[in-house]
């Protein structure tokens, strides 16, 4: 097997390999001065995230729908000696943002440390082959470097997903790595510096905040910049919209007439329940408990696409939406049922153009 056939059979491949083609169009075509050892020049790596055209007529692809001047900041605080932090409410594209910045930036999005609870001094750090170790004693060769050390040698981008939920006490093993730029290996009675080009996207849940506060030692490393919900219905029937067909493509589903239609349903019921009102601004409507994110939206569309592909008359219709929809709704089964009947009765009852989505909606409470 080629490389190339590896890649189409993995499930999901990495931004930068997805990706390849209009990373090297930009490579070729980018004339502006990069920093040390990055792939692409900061404007670049601009185009990269929120598309564009290049001048021999190369489409490149919106990754990221949002503010341009967030992803400028996020990119110009990676050329600097902070590290940057994604903040942001689950679903607004923190991993996603950071996988391709990675990607454009180093070209390897792969130096990543997933944070939990349990995440060890060893993942931030380095560890041991405890057999080499033991046979021959603390060396070079015994040492297994995280991926943050990987990074900080290869002067890459390193990546650290969900910062606030890993111990304190492991946090704090970044600091020195952020501020001084090297990491001690007392074993060796050395340290591996870190070399120009290296740094570090963290991430973190605005909803996690409390869990492991970060310490303020922690937070001067980082410059923070949040990223924010969709503004506008357009702009997230937008994102819906191109992920929708991207991941359908991946899955081998057909497009299907009615997708349209019923990604602009969804999103329009998600932003509704999010905001409190409805989108004319005329009724109110109580909030349910889960976070309804444009992620989630973009997984009922592709669930209810693979639904109406595989059992469906190949037309998307409501009634293989709207199951989704009240499982992101309801995740309190008492609370959030209530919330849902009285905006199914309350509000999709007398909409126009939405008979059919209601009766699917009441079919699936009943
Ligand atoms: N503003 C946006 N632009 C592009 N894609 C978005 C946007 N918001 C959400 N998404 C999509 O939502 C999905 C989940 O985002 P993710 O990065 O996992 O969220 P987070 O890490 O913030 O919880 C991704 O597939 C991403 O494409
Ligand atoms: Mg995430």
């Amino acid at each position: 097997m080629t490389s190339t056939e590896m890649t189409a059979e993995v499930l999901r491949a990495h931004a930068e390999e997805a990706f390849a083609g209009e990373l090297a169009a930009l490579a070729a075509q980018d004339e502006r001065p990069r920093p040390a050892r990055w792939r692409l020049s900061p404007w670049a790596v601009a185009t990269y995230l929120l598309g564009g055209e290049l001048p021999d007529g190369t489409v490149i692809t919106p990754k990221y729908v949002g503010p341009r001047r967030i992803v400028e900041v996020a990119i110009t605080t990676l050329a600097t000696d902070r590290a940057l932090l994604l903040l942001g409410v689950p679903g607004t594209a923190k991993t996603w943002v950071s996988e391709h910045l990675a990607a454009a930036i180093s070209g390897d999005s792969t130096l990543l440390v997933q944070g939990t609870a349990g995440t060890a001094e060893e993942a931030v750090r380095y560890g041991w082959n405890y057999a080499q170790l033991l046979a021959n004693g603390p060396s070079r060769e015994a040492l297994v470097p995280s991926p943050v050390l990987r990074a900080m040698a290869d002067g890459k981008i390193a990546r650290v997903e969900e910062l606030t939920r890993i111990p304190a006490d492991v946090q704090d093993s970044l600091i020195t790595v952020l501020s001084e730029k090297t990491l001690p290996i007392p074993e060796l009675n050395g340290e591996t510096q870190a070399v120009r080009g290296f740094n570090l996207i963290a991430t973190a849940n605005d909803r996690d905040r409390g869990v492991n506060e970060l310490s303020s030692a922690l937070r001067r490393r980082f410059n923070t910049v949040v990223l924010p919900l969709p503004a506008t219905l357009d702009e997230e029937v937008e994102i819906v919209t191109r992920r929708v067909g991207q991941l359908g493509r991946a899955l081998e589903l057909p497009e299907l007439p009615g997708g349209a239609q019923e990604i602009r349903r969804v999103v329009t019921v998600f932003r509704e329940l999010r905001d409190g009102v409805t989108t004319d601004g005329r009724t109110k409507v109580k909030t349910p408990t889960g976070t309804l994110s444009t992620a989630e939206a973009i997984s009922v569309v592709t669930a209810g696409l693979a639904l109406a592909a595989h059992f469906g008359d190949g037309v998307l219709r409501a009634g293989e939406v709207a199951a989704g929809v009240l499982g992101a709704v309801v995740r309190d089964p008492v609370a959030d049922q209530v919330v849902w009947r009285e905006y199914v009765e309350g509000v999709l009852r007398e909409r126009d153009g939405w008979q059919d989505f209601y009766r699917a909606a009441r079919e699936l409470s009943e």
